[in-house]
């Protein structure tokens, strides 16, 4: 194996907080990007980072202990700017708790840069960007995957389950595999650079609290059969840079066929994916948004365009986003 793929997965180990305390420097922008979860087959333990869009954060030490929201943009006003009831200030709040830091007093403007409910990890990327820039304040240089509780917590206030197949890949960028949550167990997997996705958020509200309400909680044997069939193919194929057999393992027979309906036209949509060029094609998240795998950006854009012009004259607003992988996770910008 290539000291490369070593790098990959090696199983990042979580290290205590070994930083002094105190603080490097007074204010920092930060952005976080969206994430594509499940990947069709892997529901909970599958997910991965896109370049755009993300979330922003600019976070400053102030003189008063505590934190305050002063200002939150992108949101339509849907947004708490009470630091008690915000993902971000509350997972920014356990992060300082666990270095004994609560005495810190920091404002924080969230600068929202995605549509809330999309199925593209919104919360996740506001907490990661806020999490992200608390760390850069304190000087702490441990592997980002250390912030890892701390945004599952916010994703836990969000829609009332702390699962980490958005935060863990837009902490750490790339494709990320959920191989526990209890222990929690973290792996980063390889992925062939040429593979593009296509995002398509029709602009309906399927808030991921209540889709994840109507998903069975038993699944007959013969599914499951097919399911972790289908989940190893997935895994091999990124492995192997085989986009022939990510793009057929990508079959999910437990969560989309219950999800689809609430997603406009769904199987429509599919089929236009699929027939433009599309590797594979299925919903991102907990929905509405939609993605496909491609081999090329124009094959992205043609099925982005094809996919918006089919939602326009259902008479369905629509966001499309083009993009590869992002392996970078968030960054600081200012
Ligand atoms: N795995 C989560 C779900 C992701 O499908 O509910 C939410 O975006």
């Amino acid at each position: 194996m290539s000291n490369e793929l070593q790098d990959i997965n090696t199983n990042s180990a979580f290290t205590p907080f070994r930083g002094t305390g105190g603080i490097v420097d007074n204010a920092v922008h930060v952005f976080a990007p969206a994430t594509v979860a499940n990947v069709v087959c892997g529901f909970d333990v599958l997910g991965f980072a896109v370049n755009e869009p993300g979330d922003e954060v600019i976070m400053r030490v102030t003189d008063k202990p505590g934190i305050t929201i002063s200002k939150i943009t992108g949101d339509d006003g849907r947004l708490p700017l009470d630091p008690a009831k915000n993902t971000v200030s509350v997972s920014v709040q356990h992060y300082l708790n666990s270095i004994g830091r609560a005495d810190i007093g920091l404002d924080i403007e969230l600068h929202k840069k995605m549509p809330i409910g999309s199925g593209l990890g919104s919360s996740s990327a506001s907490t990661v960007a806020g999490l992200y820039a608390i760390k850069t304040l304190m000087g702490d240089d441990r592997d980002p995957i250390n912030l890892l509780p701390f945004a599952m917590k916010g994703e836990e206030m969000a829609c009332g389950h702390g699962h980490a197949d958005n935060v863990a890949p837009a902490l750490l960028g790339g494709f990320v595999l959920i191989r526990s949550y209890e222990p929690l167990d973290v792996v980063r997997l390889p992925h062939p650079k040429d593979l593009w996705c296509a995002v398509v958020f029709p602009d309906v509200d399927v808030p991921t609290r209540e889709a994840r309400q109507i998903i069975r909680n038993k699944i007959a044997m013969k599914d499951a059969v097919t399911q972790w069939g289908n989940i190893a193919g997935l895994v091999s194929g990124l492995f192997m840079q085989d986009i022939d057999l990510i793009g057929r393992s990508m079959q999910d027979v437990l969560v989309e066929p219950v999800r689809s309906m609430l997603i406009p036209d769904f199987y429509k949509m599919r089929e236009i994916a699929m027939s433009n060029g599309a590797v594979s094609f299925g919903i991102s998240g907990s929905g509405p948004s939609v993605f496909a795998f491609t081999r090329d950006e124009q094959t992205a854009r043609d099925i982005t365009q094809k996919l918006q012009q089919h939602l326009t004259a259902l008479k369905i607003g629509s966001n499309t986003y083009v993009s590869t992988i992002n392996d970078a996770g968030p960054r600081v910008i200012g």
